[in-house]
């Protein structure tokens, strides 16, 4: 049935192998769980290389050869992106749970009662977790904690503090709270800027803006000012280009020029007269501005920040609030928004237009300093991380501690339930209890304590029932972990398990691998030719052309 050459695999063998394919990808990312994880140097060929220890970072970034290779690293990148973290917990969770049963199915147990076993967990992992977690009386109080969690063994571990103040900030400085609209909490800017210390880093209550000097006479500080927002640009249609207005001039004398400029000055003036009328200290205007306008709001005393790519202009508007007037000759005060403080001055080797003080403003930045464009990158991303899973956090306030605390939890109650499944599905569960329990002892691990030992210890004070004991990554111990403040997000924690229940499952799937013979030099010749003249491929041809 299938063509000469195609080889398949017994399905034993093909399990076997693709087991080893997911341990090889938690094997690349387990050096980087916890607190204690240690860093990666990724280096690109385009030089755009990074430091980090956070498996999104490198999976998302890595390309990775076997497809089943791709559906590991791919729920992990999926946790991170809908949940803000949980990726490399996702992987080391589903290849434990591929390792646990590659036992069984190795004495013979069938993969199908393997699919059954893993499905029964699952819906006891999910029943049992709503009772491991809680909700904060004042879900702000947690944020902090949260944060700190997050950024354990992060490059800005050691200015986690710093950081879970500068989020709360955030948080508490845009709306959301207020209005329950928390994704706002999206659209907080992250900036870096070189020199000084992380320690620096503050948030800005409105926008920090890095420009050139646009004037060397333009006012720039301003209390109480009045911002006008324009989309567009201040000046008139350049020559060239393909408008259908193209104009050409010939000057052949000084008093012509003068001319020219004159009427161009009043051209200018009479169109944006309205715009400078209606009282503006600050105009942002979204792009290019006429010199001639330059100096027409210098002599006005009116200052003027231009230039801003799409998706910033969109986060001033959204941050300011204000209407982003397109047709300024129909420009009115209830235009304007106020700003307390516009101040234009160096950070570090830059210019920066700081305007904080908005009524009511939409979002906030956070201003990053450092000595470092490795770690820039990095904290840029941490940072947008942190805030998704304060928004999720807080749109759905529950908790639960970390520090392997959970999993514990969850693998007695996993093999409390495997007692009562009389059929073969038991052992599975009990195999998926055993994975959880890979958690706490590879944090155990990290710490440089005995797996085993911590483990044995995590088990008798799970028995004993007293405090909530989980492996202190920082003191290296067992500690409670409620005293110590160790609290995740319970949408972090669900997610993370559900990701990685559904790919070991899909592994679990694939029962048959069937591999196509290579094709001889002739035939992928013969291949590309009728793909090169297909029907699409002339239509693409046609399009780029324009024919
Ligand atoms: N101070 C700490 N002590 C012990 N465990 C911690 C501490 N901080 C975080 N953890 C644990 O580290 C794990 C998260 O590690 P991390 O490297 O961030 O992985 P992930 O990519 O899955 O978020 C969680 O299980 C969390 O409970
Ligand atoms: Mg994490």
């Amino acid at each position: 049935m299938l063509p000469e050459g195609t080889k398949r695999e017994e399905v034993k063998d093909t399990l076997t192998q693709h087991i080893e394919i997911v341990s090889g990808v938690r094997d690349l990312v387990k050096p980087c769980f916890g607190p204690n994880g240690m860093y990666k140097l990724v280096l690109s060929e385009t030089g755009a290389n990074f430091l980090t220890n956070d498996s999104f970072t490198i999976l998302s970034r890595i390309k990775l050869d076997h497809p089943l290779a791709q559906v590991i690293a791919g729920a992990g990148v999926d946790a991170a992106r809908s949940a803000g973290g949980g990726s490399t917990t996702t992987i080391i969770l589903a290849s434990e749970i591929l390792n646990a049963l590659l036992s069984l199915l190795k004495m013979g147990y069938k993969p199908s009662t393997l699919l059954k076993g893993c499905t029964l967990a699952y819906s006891r992992v999910r029943k049992t977790s709503s009772c491991l977690s809680f909700v904060p009386e004042d879900p702000m109080s947690c944020v902090g904690q949260i944060v700190e969690t997050s950024l354990a063994g992060t490059l800005l571990s050691n200015s986690r503090k710093t950081f879970s103040r500068v989020v709360r900030e955030a948080v508490e400085t845009t709306a959301a709270l207020k209005t329950r609209d928390f994704m706002r909490l999206d659209d907080i800017y992250v900036r870096s800027q070189g020199g000084g210390s992380v320690e620096e880093s503050r948030v800005v209550r409105g926008m920090a803006l890095m420009r050139e000097p646009i004037h060397p006479s333009m006012p720039t500080h301003f209390k109480d000012a009045r911002l006008l927002v324009v989309k567009g640009e201040f000046q008139l249609p350049k020559q060239g280009g393909r408008q259908p207005y193209d104009h050409k001039f010939s000057v052949d004398s000084p008093e012509r020029y003068g001319k020219l400029l004159r009427s161009k000055r009043q051209l200018l003036t009479s169109l944006l007269g309205g715009t400078f009328d209606c009282g503006a200290d600050i105009i942002i205007v979204e792009k290019g501005v006429d010199e001639v306008v330059v100096d027409y709001a210098v002599s006005r005393g009116v200052a003027i920040i231009r230039r801003f790519p799409p998706p910033e202009f969109e986060h001033v508007v959204r941050l300011t609030r204000a209407t982003a007037v397109s047709d300024f000759r129909d420009v009115s005060e209830s235009d304007l928004v106020s700003v307390e403080k516009a101040d234009y001055s160096k950070v570090g080797d830059y210019w920066w237009w700081v305007l904080e003080g908005f009524q009511d403003p939409g979002s906030c930045e956070v201003l990053v300093r450092g000595s470092d464009q490795l770690l820039f990158d990095e904290v840029g991303r941490l940072l947008k991380s942190c805030f998704l899973q304060v928004r999720l956090f807080l749109a759905n306030p529950r908790v639960t501690y970390g520090g392997g605390w959970f999993e514990m939890k969850v693998a007695k109650d996993l093999r409390g339930h495997a007692r009562t499944i009389s059929s073969r599905e038991q052992t599975v569960v009990e195999k998926v209890a055993e994975a959880f329990e890979s958690i706490p002892m590879l944090l155990a691990e990290s710490s440089g304590l005995d797996k085993v030992d911590c483990l044995t210890a995590l088990r008798s004070r799970l028995r004993d029932g007293a405090g909530i004991y989980g492996v202190d990554g920082r003191g290296r111990r067992i500690s409670d972990v409620r005293k110590l403040g160790v609290v995740e997000p319970m949408h972090v924690k669900m997610q993370a398990i559900q990701s990685a229940f559904e790919a070991a499952i899909t592994v679990l799937r694939v029962d048959d691998v069937i591999r196509l013979r290579k094709l001889s030099k002739e035939e992928q010749y013969y291949i590309e030719r009728v793909e090169k003249t297909s029907p699409e491929a002339t239509r693409k041809l046609q399009r780029e052309y324009g024919i």
